[in-house]
């Protein structure tokens, strides 16, 4: 949420600022800025909407200068305007910050500075912070680096809330200082240049070599150094990490957006979310990071999962296949409801807590939560330098690559994945046999070529999207594990075409749902040849007989959806455990189809983020 690119060296720094600024606008598009020192004299360009408004908006009047910070926007606090566009200034007009997160004290902070004179531009909580820093800097009999540390860490201490920030200021002209409480914040280290971003996406085109950032950790960086110490005043512990992916990892490479991609890509994501974890001699799932004994495991007797969005909907199918794969009862909590529910963790329930970007606040909050109360917590996570991947007390990693549409895909798919390890690894712990566990392998080993012939539906997917792209209405039904996938492909559509849509399981249509049938409304039905086959043939039918039209997702081979669907896509057959995964990529290119169908923009949704790091 927000995306910061902050730049020091010997280079312009607004290439650097803007291609930064360009490949972190997943994170927020609702203005951006850059502010850039040349000397001591300090230009700030502003502008709302997409960066491109930004970049024409720089051509008409350029800025030259080796420093500079810059900020693409997720509105919180004042609406989308020029004024609460960020970068934003102090009183004296010469320090210039920019910041993700929300400082939640911000009224009373903005109050007694008014008392002390100082005027507002904006509506924004940022604005306090700068204020604050450069009342600090100016109190300050110094004009050099140690005071402009100085003046962030007193600015800090007097805030609460959460913060990623990079300042500069132009009598100060050589350094940028960098700190973070809850919001990331990475430092890139090059020759004779340095780098603040808020991902690393940002920077990885620049440099490999980066240092995260702790909660509560000050960086100062200048062209050829950088000094790391705390907010309380101490020094501080770093380790330089290699980034694992290349700059062409979060390119757009063939694809028209980056989503398309993204479902291309899970045959690979899926393979690598499996690799190393499948035993075929124990005929079981090797799940290292978890750092827990088959004892450990074998002593769990009930599993709590939690997660956001699309995160939560591959709890929920966990649900159904820890249950069926392991026999221990799963119970799926919102992240955002966790820390409220005073949920009863027993010594014996194993929390798991899933997130692609490990940073959503609500997903943090759950795990801080359950680990307050004692709790060891694991994550299920992406992002490995994420907040959540180092706080929690162990995990597995998707290793799913970066994900840059704001619609989760190869992520989704990951977690099923990892799921679905984690019901073989604690199934074969109890009941499940060998020959039952070497069966599991044989078809997990199979999910990504079946993954991709499903993919090669794309054409004809594309072509009911069209059919069905100016329905006003869509309905998702499916089954037991696949009714979280109908809730998946619901969130799919909405999100990024807006058009209303809802998942539910089949059955429940005559309940209620079944008012909503008409001619103009589709429902897409999930109905592999599974045991509840009938049950959803009969739901197709109750529709049918209201005139809905009606889109069926089946299996290789079936026939008889085709004599009462008016379309069907049929997918490769995989046991019961695994269609979930597979019955997904028809959702996510139906979604993506017709929202390109609509013209909408697919990777940048309105209102949306791609991680949300505020409550
Ligand atoms: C999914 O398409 C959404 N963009 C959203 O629901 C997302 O899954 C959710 O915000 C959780 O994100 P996380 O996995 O990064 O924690």
């Amino acid at each position: 949420m927000c995306g910061i690119v902050g730049y020091i060296g010997r280079s312009e720094a607004l290439p650097v600022l803007m291609d930064g600024l360009r490949r972190l606008e997943y994170r927020g598009y609702d203005s951006s800025g850059v502010a850039i020192l040349n000397g001591g004299s300090l230009a700030v360009r502003k502008a709302v909407g997409r960066i491109a408004n930004l970049a024409e908006l720089i051509q008409s009047e350029p800025v030259h200068g080796q420093v500079g910070i810059s900020h693409t926007r997720w509105a919180t606090h004042g609406g989308v305007t020029h004024e609460n566009a960020h970068p934003h200034l102090d009183q004296s007009g010469h320090l210039s910050l920019v910041h993700n997160g929300v400082i939640e004290n911000y009224q009373k902070l903005r109050e007694q500075l008014t008392e002390r004179s100082h005027v507002f531009q904006s509506q924004t909580d940022t604005e306090v912070l700068a204020h604050l820093v450069g009342e600090a800097f100016d109190r300050s009999e110094r004009r050099d680096k140690a005071a402009l540390v100085e003046a962030v860490r007193e600015a800090l201490r007097q805030v609460i809330g959460t913060y990623g920030i990079a300042v500069l200021h132009a009598d100060v002209p050589g350094i940028l200082v960098g700190a973070r409480r809850g919001s990331p914040l990475v430092l890139g280290i090059g020759k004779n240049e340095h780098f603040l971003a808020s991902d690393v996406s940002a920077i990885v085109a620049h440099t490999r070599d980066v240092v995260y950032l702790n909660d509560y950790e000050i960086v100062a960086i200048q062209d050829d150094r950088f000094e790391i110490s705390t907010v309380s005043g101490s020094g501080a512990d770093f380790q330089i990490s290699k980034v694992e992916f290349s700059a062409e990892a979060v390119d757009k490479g063939r694809f028209p957006h980056y989503m398309l991609k993204e479902i291309y890509e899970q045959p690979n994501s899926v393979r690598d979310a499996m690799r190393g974890r499948l035993s075929a001699e124990e005929a079981t799932a090797k799940l290292g990071g978890l750092e827990m004994t088959n004892a450990d495991l074998r002593s769990v007797d009930r599993i709590v999962l939690s997660g956001c969005g699309t995160a939560f909907h591959a709890a929920l199918a966990g649900e159904y296949l820890i249950e069926s794969l392991a026999h221990i009862p799963v119970e799926c909590e919102f992240a955002s409801e966790f820390r409220y529910r005073n949920l009863p963790l027993d010594r014996d329930t194993l929390v798991f807590v899933i997130s692609q970007s490990g940073e959503t606040a609500d997903t943090l909050a759950a795990l801080r939560e359950s680990q307050r109360k004692g709790h060891r917590t694991l994550g299920i996570c992406n992002n490995v330098a994420s907040t959540i991947a180092r706080e929690s007390d162990g995990g597995v990693y998707m290793h799913a690559g970066p994900e840059i549409g704001v619609a989760a895909t190869k992520s989704f798919t990951s977690q099923l994945v990892i799921l679905t390890l984690l019901g073989l690894l604690l199934g074969r712990i109890r009941h499940l046999s060998h020959a039952e566990g070497r069966t599991i392998i044989s078809e997990m080993e199979k999910l990504p070529d079946l993954i991709a012939r499903t993919i090669e539906l794309d054409k004809q997917i594309e072509k009911i999207a069209k059919k069905y792209a100016r329905a006003e209405n869509f309905l998702f039904m499916g089954r037991q594990a696949n009714y979280p996938i109908a809730l998946e492909g619901a969130l799919k559509l909405k999100e990024i075409s807006y058009i209303s849509a809802s998942g539910y399981p089949s059955a429940e249509l005559k309940h209620g749902v079944i008012a909503l049938i008409n001619e103009e409304t589709p429902s897409l039905f999930i109905a592999p040849q599974d045991a509840v086959f009938d049950q959803n043939v009969s739901n197709i039918e109750e529709v049918k007989a209201r005139k809905g039209p009606v889109i069926a997702i089946g299996t290789e081979g079936d026939t008889a959806l085709a004599k009462i669907c008016d379309d069907v896509i049929l997918i490769p057959h995989a046991p019961d455990y695994l269609t979930p995964i597979l019955a997904v990529l028809p959702l996510q290119l139906l979604a993506y189809h017709i929202a390109a169908t609509l013209g909408c923009d697919v990777d940048k949704p309105r209102n949306l983020a791609k991680s949300v790091t505020v409550e």
